[in-house]
């Protein structure tokens, strides 16, 4: 199991080292006033905008671009940014000034990337239940790719295609069968899960494919799953589908123009790992084995980009001691944070004004009803005190994107800073708007007319 999403007691030995790591990761440095991060004291932020919020650096999200782009300088290769990962304008606009395109899985999510300027044509739509209506929605944009996932899928959008007249470019995410090492619940490669069409369907896929007037075979793509820390899998699944790009040739198929090997580019979340997947490494298995087909790249990383660029700030509430542990309650809950209690996911808990108070053993508890709901058990933190501030750190990727109201909570903020200013990008939302909505008496209007 991966690193990255196993829950391990924090101890002192993970020591000092590994946290300034963690901190350089986010580009956050500790200065008289405590964390800074893109030159902005996250105190400040958390007294003018509140807590819990989300704070993103620009700064990071561009240096993990440039990064990426760097890594693979020898490779043609095109960046899509997975936008489940983050979805705010903010930092979408920010990765198509960065020249990324863009990978959906919802119509609302092409929307948003439309709303922060996206070129319809640089965006690719992916999804296991894609439905007709979102396919004729992205179809009717111009979307640049629609990855598809099942014949019958397939089906769908060769009659929507044809409706509208809009000739359409196709990838086949292949489901190419090898194991990774990460959370089950994101691992998205191996026979036997809902993901990507068969290996042994793929020809019939792109005879349909070949013979539908609106419908091109652009690419074959995969996603082995997220929070990867191994190249190697990528090697072994690219092979395959470098085996089935000749297959797919000898039928005649003469329109591929690139080979999608989806995201999962793992980063580092608990202090003493190492640095994530190293973007080189992977390059360098997967530049090869690519070039046999005269194919480009297309990636579509999602936490690489933005993970380590977020935090989630929240201040502590209360202390208490009960049944021999002792918990620290923060107004950050589940439902702003969900993978440590979904995938007991480690993200690092640290002072935003280092106190310098002895450390003890604690869990870090929201306010929600349920024993679920933690950012982090028998964690070794500094004592803190009610009114003082703390971070979870790598809460870029996968933090508000899979946040809820859950017990009718608002949102949390998000916030970008960036040169040593900052701004609400999302401010928090607003209780009342939460239910205005609903009615309360639903049969009332209709009896009126009744
Ligand atoms: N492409 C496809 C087709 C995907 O399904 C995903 C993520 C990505 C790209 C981007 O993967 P990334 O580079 O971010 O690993 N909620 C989970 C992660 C779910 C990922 C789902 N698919 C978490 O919090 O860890």
């Amino acid at each position: 199991m991966g690193e990255g999403v196993l829950m391990e007691a924090g101890t002192r030995e993970s020591g000092e080292a590994g946290k300034m790591a963690l901190l350089a990761d986010a580009g956050i440095v500790v200065g008289p006033e405590g964390l800074v991060m893109a030159g902005v004291p996250l105190a400040r932020i958390a007294r003018e905008v509140g807590t819990p919020a989300f704070v993103y650096n620009a700064e990071v999200i561009r240096r993990q671009y440039r990064a990426l782009r760097a890594a693979f300088a020898g490779v043609p290769h095109r960046i899509c940014f997975a936008v489940k990962a983050n979805s705010n304008l903010a930092v979408l606009r920010l990765m198509h000034d960065l020249g990324a395109g863009a990978d959906l899985v919802s119509a609302g999510e092409m929307r948003r990337a439309l709303a922060a300027g996206f070129d319809p044509a640089a965006l690719v739509f992916s999804g296991v239940g894609k439905t007709a209506r979102e396919l004729e929605a992205t179809v009717a944009a111009g979307i640049g790719q629609v990855n598809v996932e099942s014949i019958e899928e397939l089906r769908v959008l060769g009659d929507v295609a044809a409706r509208l007249d809009r000739v359409t470019q196709v990838g086949i995410r292949v489901n190419p069968d090898v194991t990774t090492d990460t959370h089950p619940y994101i691992s998205t490669s191996h026979g036997g899960i809902k993901f990507g069409v068969p290996r042994d369907q793929v020809p019939a896929a792109a005879s349909y494919i070949r013979s539908h007037p609106y419908l091109t075979l652009a690419s074959v793509a995969m996603h082995l799953g997220s929070q990867l820390l191994d190249p190697a899998p990528y090697g072994e699944a690219l092979e395959k589908l470098v085996t089935l790009v000749a297959e797919l040739r000898s039928m005649g198929v003469t329109t591929l123009e690139s080979l999608d090997i989806g995201g999962g580019l793992g980063i580092r979340y608990q202090p003493g790992a190492a640095a994530g997947l190293d973007p080189a490494a992977l390059a360098a298995v997967v530049g090869p084995i690519a070039a046999r087909t005269g194919l480009p790249i297309m990636m579509e990383p999602g936490r690489f980009l933005v993970g380590s660029a977020g935090v989630l700030l929240t201040e502590v509430l209360y202390r208490k001691h009960s049944g021999g542990r002792e918990f620290v309650i923060v107004d950050a809950a589940m439902n702003d944070l969900l993978r440590p209690s979904l995938y007991k996911a480690h993200h690092e808990i640290v002072e935003v004004v280092p106190a310098g108070r002895a450390p003890g053993p604690v869990d870090v508890v929201g306010p929600i009803c349920e024993t679920g709901d933690f950012l982090a058990l028998e964690r070794v933190l500094p004592g803190v005190k009610p009114g003082e501030l703390l971070v979870a750190l790598c809460a870029g990727a996968y933090g508000f994107v899979m946040s809820s109201n859950y017990n009718t909570r608002g949102r949390a903020a998000e916030v970008l800073a960036d040169g040593g200013r900052f701004s609400v990008v999302r401010p928090r939302e607003n209780v009342d708007d939460l239910f205005s909505a609903e009615l309360a008496d639903p049969f009332a209007t209709l009896s009126d007319h009744g």
